[in-house]
């Protein structure tokens, strides 16, 4: 199967089975944009709440937030953002379609990472690249790339309001509330999953890069003289984290990016990068931001955002470490991971498989039959499981091809009530990966899962 067409049936089948449909899809869509059905909301909730827990429940040096997607435009003014958060955008002179002038260039083999405009230009004239239906193209110009709205009903600049790009913001414009309700010590962390919004180019990659997205962000602050040990921790407990939800090891790759290259605010930043269907490209990154942001912060609001360290009488503002990780990204990355055909019996049979734990349904309940008394046990067996486990009933079909579906959607364990049920009520539970069938008391249902998935 080519790289395309596996990217092309993960698609397909995310639609199918209702784990993500096109944004507006009556409408005919709108670009850059997707919405999660049942399967892809009750998979992205299992992949957000084990972040949260694994970050912030399970730490006791995590401050959780949630604050305001609107942000008073002095933050962003502060932040560098209005001024600095742009892309290189050229257009086709004859169509007038809009590219990402960096895009072009990789597309040609060229590097275009820490390039001024400038020296864009100067590439796409010396190489004579050409847009991609042919045409000459125009000047470079950067395309900064925040939603501008207007708050309240007048519209005019002292109203200007932006979406938030980054959910980052949010954690350190709370950074003095945060030590006034906890006096937490160094180092401690602010974390926050939330919607960001950038107006992309050039969306492309179905979840890979959207207009609307989804953010799960740690502001770790910490003394400046312990930062690289701090890194190295946060990389480490990224690598777990991977592994946790059964990402791919082998289709990770960690670059440092070299300077000049990463974000203006970052002094040492790695992405970890993801062999995708459509090339290697960025997941989430890790960076050593300094105290960038809240020396600007500190600056531009007038309020201290000073740390008071007790035992030294040192005052100064903390340095931060954050571990960025994109949801939609990792969900994409996380379909690539898991997504299997295998031939059985002359068919192919695909499977998602999920660790259990991630699995947006992990039972099937599952009557032999439609009938002699089978749904009516099947739906006792059901109700008993789903107060513990996220459970489906199905009925319809024929088993053969139920087995399938729940393959398909990637469900653990496929519960099966036949007629030896009614006289022993034992069920036979089958096994997603190895499709081979235990015969189990009723009464041991809950116990025989829970020790295969813990
Ligand atoms: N606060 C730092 C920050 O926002 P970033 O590298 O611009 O850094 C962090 O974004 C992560 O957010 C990315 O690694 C990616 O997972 C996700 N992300 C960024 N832009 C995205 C987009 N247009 N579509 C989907 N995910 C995106």
């Amino acid at each position: 199967m080519s790289e395309e067409n596996r990217m092309q049936k993960i698609i397909s089948l995310a639609k199918r089975r209702g784990f993500i449909y096109q944004g507006s899809e009556i409408y005919g869509g709108l670009a850059g944009t997707w919405d999660y059905g049942p399967l892809g909301i009750a998979l992205k909730r299992n992949i957000t709440n084990l972040w949260w827990k694994r970050f912030v429940d399970d730490r006791s040096d995590m401050y959780g937030v949630d604050a305001a997607i609107l942000m008073n435009s002095k933050v962003w003014e502060a932040s560098g953002h209005v001024d600095g958060f742009a892309d290189p955008l050229v257009e086709d002179t004859k169509t007038k379609k809009r590219y990402r002038a960096d895009h072009l260039l990789e597309d040609e083999g060229i590097d275009a990472a820490g390039m001024t405009p400038e020296e864009m230009n100067a590439a796409i004239a010396e190489n004579d690249i050409q847009s991609p239906d042919g045409n000459p193209l125009g000047e470079v110009q950067q395309f900064n790339m925040m939603f501008k709205t207007n708050i309240g009903a007048v519209e005019d600049s002292s109203s200007v309001s932006y979406l938030r790009p980054e959910t980052a913001q949010g954690m350190f414009v709370n950074f003095k509330n945060i030590i006034d309700s906890f006096h937490p010590k160094l180092p401690f962390g602010i974390a926050q999953i939330g919607k960001a919004f950038r107006n992309e180019i050039t969306p492309r990659d179905f979840l890979f890069r959207t207009r609307e997205f989804e953010q799960m962000e740690i502001e770790y602050f910490i003394h400046p003289d312990e930062w690289e040990k701090h890194f190295d921790e946060w990389q480490r407990e990224l690598r777990e984290w991977n592994a946790f939800i059964g990402l791919d090891e082998e289709r990770i790759i960690e670059r440092v990016i070299p300077e000049g290259e990463g974000a203006h605010y970052a002094l040492k930043t790695i992405d970890f990068e993801f062999k995708y269907s459509f090339g290697q490209k960025e997941l989430f990154g890790l960076a050593y931001r300094t105290d960038y942001d809240l020396k600007k912060h500190h600056d531009g609001s007038g309020e201290s955002l000073e740390y008071f360290d007790q035992q030294s009488g040192d005052r100064f503002i903390p340095h931060v470490i954050e571990p960025s990780l994109g949801v939609d990204r990792t969900i994409l990355a996380l379909l690539e991971s898991v997504y299997s055909e295998e031939e059985v019996d002359g068919d192919t049979r695909t499977v998602l498989k999920f660790k259990p734990h991630v699995a947006p349904v992990m039972v099937a309940v599952l009557p032999l039959l439609r009938k002699d008394g089978l749904p009516e046990k099947a739906q006792e067996v059901f109700e008993g499981l789903r107060d513990v486990f996220v459970c489906q009933y199905d009925e319809t079909a024929s088993i053969g091809k139920r087995y399938r579906r729940q393959d398909e959607i990637g469900t653990p364990f496929c519960i099966t009530i036949d007629h030896d049920t009614l006289e022993d009520d034992t069920v036979t539970i089958r096994d997603r990966d190895s499709m081979e069938q235990d015969r189990v008391p009723v009464k041991e249902l809950e116990s025989y899962i829970q020790e295969r998935i813990s």
